[in-house]
């Protein structure tokens, strides 16, 4: 079995973390495939933002927070067999804290007059870290009905990757914070009546009226939930370093993401957390580094002429055979920038292996991936044996 297929097959939860634009949805997706094709029983891939033309393949178009299968036929025409069920279902983060609220209400008063609340319906969609929160959630939902036997999480983009490992924590802090308190304080008190009046009085001039009051009215619905919120931010908690729960960290091996995959990784290390791989996506070909590469580079810079061209132009749908020499010459003269660059990547591919028990590479893909045929062809990238490279 492949190192994929073990860490799928050993855990009941694989969250899909790292920067933005990196490829977390496509492997997130990838991953349900490789699951399906090998296990029987119903995975889940708990996606976030799928491009558009991957959501249209999945048949994603009008999901939401509800899993709905992807039909067997589906697969049968990508020429993709599979064993289990793939189930797929989109973060909706308007619904997710309605659920929320309804869950966390101590009486149906509260609960109306929040989900009425205008200050609610706006604040909900600007948290900027309410995805995360909520995505962590949800995971916890799906797992505690004991529906799917392993559900794969894509996660939010965010400026930073580590910030869903901080979704729990922040959500209890922000209901012990000061600003809570001081938001709460002034409008429950009797003293708001006498000493802000002034204060909320030019206020209402200036922001409209009942801005503020709808504020700390707001504030003090959300404050009645606290405890439910605050146990269940503790469970999601709980569950993120569950034996049962791994993290595969995405990154190209570019500078900037790299680094943050080094850095997320060992914070996963830190916390006891499981890394259970670290994928490198989007690599150069790690042949272009070695003496080989750069042999035949040498060669084509030397040996490339009219010949060359006027062969390669023939196979290439008679190509102009001038422009297929300056481009077999520029390559030739470049390829020292790519050569470069790919020695860089195997640097960097060697530090983050280092860090975890199982590294897996996918090449830059020319072809669609945006479909299920191209993500099958993902997959068996991430099958490949690198040890056997
Ligand atoms: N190995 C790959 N080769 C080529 N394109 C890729 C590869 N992996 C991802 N992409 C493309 O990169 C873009 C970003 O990927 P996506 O999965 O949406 O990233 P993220 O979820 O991390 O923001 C998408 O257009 C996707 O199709
Ligand atoms: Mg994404």
């Amino acid at each position: 079995m492949s190192d994929l297929d073990n860490l799928l097959a050993s855990r009941e939860m694989v969250l899909v973390a790292g920067s933005g634009g990196v490829g977390k949805t496509t492997i997130a997706a990838a991953m349900g495939i490789a699951a399906a094709q090998r296990q029987k029983g119903k995975i889940l891939v708990l996606t976030v933002d799928p491009a558009r033309r991957l959501a249209t393949a999945l048949g994603l178009e009008e999901v939401g927070n509800t899993p709905v299968r992807i039909k067997p036929a589906v697969f049968k025409q990508a020429g993709v067999k599979v064993r289990g069920q793939l189930w797929v279902a989109m973060l909706d983060t308007k619904a997710g804290w309605d659920e929320l609220i309804r869950r966390h209400a101590p009486d149906d008063e509260v609960r109306d007059a929040v989900l009425a609340n205008p200050l609610y319906q706006n604040i909900t969609s600007r948290f900027v870290h309410s995805h995360d929160y909520l995505a962590m959630e949800q995971l916890h939902d799906l797992h505690a009905t004991g529906e799917f036997d392993l559900v794969i999480v894509d996660t939010p983009p965010s400026r930073n990757a580590l910030s869903i490992l901080d979704a729990p924590g922040r959500m209890v802090d922000f209901f012990g914070s000061r600003l809570l308190r001081w938001l709460t304080v002034p409008y429950r008190s009797r003293l708001f009546t006498v000493a802000s009046k002034p204060f909320y009085q030019v206020a209402d001039r200036v922001l409209g009226s009942r801005f503020l009051q709808d504020i700390a009215e707001f504030f003090v619905l959300f404050q009645a939930m606290e405890s439910g919120f605050v146990k269940r931010a503790r469970s999601v908690e709980a569950l993120l370093a569950d034996a049962r729960t791994a993290f595969v960290v995405v990154t190209t091996l570019e500078t900037a993401p790299s680094h943050e995959a080094r850095f997320l990784a060992q914070e996963l290390l830190k916390r006891n957390m499981t890394l259970g791989a670290i994928v490198a996506n989007r690599v150069l070909p790690n042949e272009l580094a070695g003496a080989a590469a750069a042999d035949s580079a040498e060669a084509l810079r030397y040996r490339s002429g009219r010949k060359l061209a006027e062969s390669l132009a023939a196979q290439l749908d008679d190509a102009p055979v001038a422009v297929v020499d300056t481009v077999l010459t520029q390559l030739a003269e470049r390829f020292d920038d790519v050569a470069l660059v790919a020695a860089r990547e195997t640097e960097r591919r060697a530090e983050l292996a280092s860090l975890s028990p199982v590294m897996l590479d996918v090449p830059w893909l020319a072809g669609d991936i945006h479909d299920i045929a191209g993500l099958g062809g993902l997959v068996d990238r991430l099958r490949v044996d690198l040890t056997e490279i």
